[in-house]
């Protein structure tokens, strides 16, 4: 049996994808990356803004086709829209076999066995407390990994229906994150992420107290090891600690992504951000006192209900302030039991496309300058493989996460190399082999 699966949304369903395809090629089933060719069709959905749930829903409807021309192919939706939307999903889409929700991952050989032998369209989404297998991943790259080291999220950012779908905050023990890196290094990984919606309170739970720079401290100890990465960051948790750590390690990237999602007070109050516009800035000013060369992104709201033209305007300021290397925006999306989808909204969405608008041109001329300022240095590139614009250029990531593009043979994929930049875009840069 042949499977073909698509990904949406942020690394966490990536790493949840590699999970997946572990999982099966494990029973004897075989990754394709045709649709018509497959006998099992996976989604792995996010939910996280409407567009991206309709746009998914489009698909599933698109499936529709592939049905009707092959009768046994089994049709399986996970990931957090599933999470979110249960047996909505068949009966939207009576044609779908399987609903798996993100805490289920692990049971989907039995659900396929369970749906080809009943002949009945199942929807798992109970938390039954089965080994997870988090760190049981296929990996994309031989040379780089994602490592899961807290799952779930405990905050109540009001706008955010992340903890709904991904359940309470649980940190993996550190002598199991660190018995994982060291087997991904020996098989070859030279860069790791390390994932969760907020690294920074990693260790809360946990019997032996560990906090997120100390674990990151051993880590980095790891020999082989070359590059550590790690998303996201939340700014009520970034300590000093942390900065120190990030600064005295050469094996961890400086590049921090660091969502300020709002500029003022009011609507970091009313999104439940837990920091002010103070707080923010004076995090800022420590990484740049510290680590000067730090790439520093974000992510970015606008339009939060009851924002108003100076709520704004204080974002802007911000961003104009700061001068992130990248911002990653979004329009506020109302998402169904969340607090803020109760809140009064009487900014109208023309007004709301404006502004976002406005933000994105300040911040790709931002983006633009900042990746200008590299012509002319030397950087150490991770390749990563060739560019999808360019098929003749090799792409990589320099340390700070700029991407690169550059000419190179085949063979250094894979490999660290020094690479000068030579031109700037607004989301990558060119450069040359040193
Ligand atoms: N855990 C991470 C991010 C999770 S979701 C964090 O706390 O930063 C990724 C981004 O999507 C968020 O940072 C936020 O900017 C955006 N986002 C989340 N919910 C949203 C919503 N309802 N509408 C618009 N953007 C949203
Ligand atoms: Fe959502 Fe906030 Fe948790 Fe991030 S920290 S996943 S934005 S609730
Ligand atoms: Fe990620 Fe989307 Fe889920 S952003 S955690 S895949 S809702």
């Amino acid at each position: 049996m042949k499977f073909h699966i698509e990904t949406f949304g942020c690394q966490m369903n990536e790493n949840d994808t590699g999970r997946i395809q572990y999982l099966l090629e494990n029973v004897g089933y075989e990754k394709t990356e045709e649709i018509e060719a497959s006998d099992i069709i996976i989604l792995n959905t996010c939910t996280v803004r409407e567009s991206a749930k309709n746009r998914q829903y489009g698909h599933i409807g698109n499936l529709k086709k592939i049905k009707n021309l092959k009768k046994d192919v089994l049709i399986c939706i996970g990931g957090c829209a599933a999470q979110d939307l249960k047996e909505k999903i068949i009966k939207d889409f009576p044609y779908v076999d399987i609903v798996f929700g993100t805490h289920n991952i692990a049971d989907l050989p039995d659900l396929i066995n369970r749906r080809i032998s009943t002949g009945k369209s199942i929807c798992s989404i109970e938390n039954n407390g089965h080994d997870p297998g988090l760190f049981k991943v296929r990996r994309k790259h031989s040379f780089r990994a994602l490592v899961s080291i807290i799952i779930g999220c405990n905050n109540c950012c009001s706008y955010c229906i992340v903890p709904a779908v991904r359940g309470n905050e649980i940190s993996i023990e550190e002598e199991k994150i660190l018995k994982n890196i060291e087997e991904l290094v020996s098989d070859g990984a030279i860069e790791i992420t390390l994932l969760g919606q907020n690294v920074n309170s990693y260790g809360k739970n946990l019997a032996e107290s560990c906090t997120f720079p100390e674990l990151l401290k051993k880590i980095s100890a790891i020999k082989g090891l070359k590059r550590i990465r790690f998303m996201t960051s939340h700014p009520k948790d970034f300590s000093d600690e942390l900065v120190d750590v990030i600064r005295d390690n050469d094996n961890i990237a400086k590049h921090i992504h660091l969502p300020l999602q709002a500029g003022s007070d009011k609507i970091l109050k009313e999104m439940n951000r837990s920091y002010t516009r103070k707080g923010y800035f004076d995090i800022i000013k420590n990484i740049r006192n510290k680590i000067p060369d730090c790439a520093i992104t974000t992510d970015i709201i606008v339009g939060f209900p009851g924002e108003e033209k100076k709520d704004f305007l204080q974002t802007l300021d911000m961003v104009k302030k700061i001068r992130f290397n990248r911002a990653f925006t979004f329009i506020y999306s109302p998402r169904t039991g969340t607090r803020a989808a109760g809140i009064e909204d009487r900014i109208p969405l023309v007004e709301k496309k404006k502004w976002f608008r406005q933000l994105l041109e300040i911040q790709n001329t931002i983006s633009f300058e900042e990746n200008n300022k590299l012509i002319g240095r030397k950087f150490e590139v991770l390749v990563e493989g060739r560019s999808s614009k360019n098929n003749d250029l090799l792409e990589g990531r320099m340390e700070n996460n700029t991407i690169i593009n550059f000419e190179g043979e085949e063979n250094l994929i894979g490999k660290i190399v020094p690479v000068i930049v030579m031109d700037a875009r607004t989301f990558y840069v060119k450069g040359k082999l040193a």
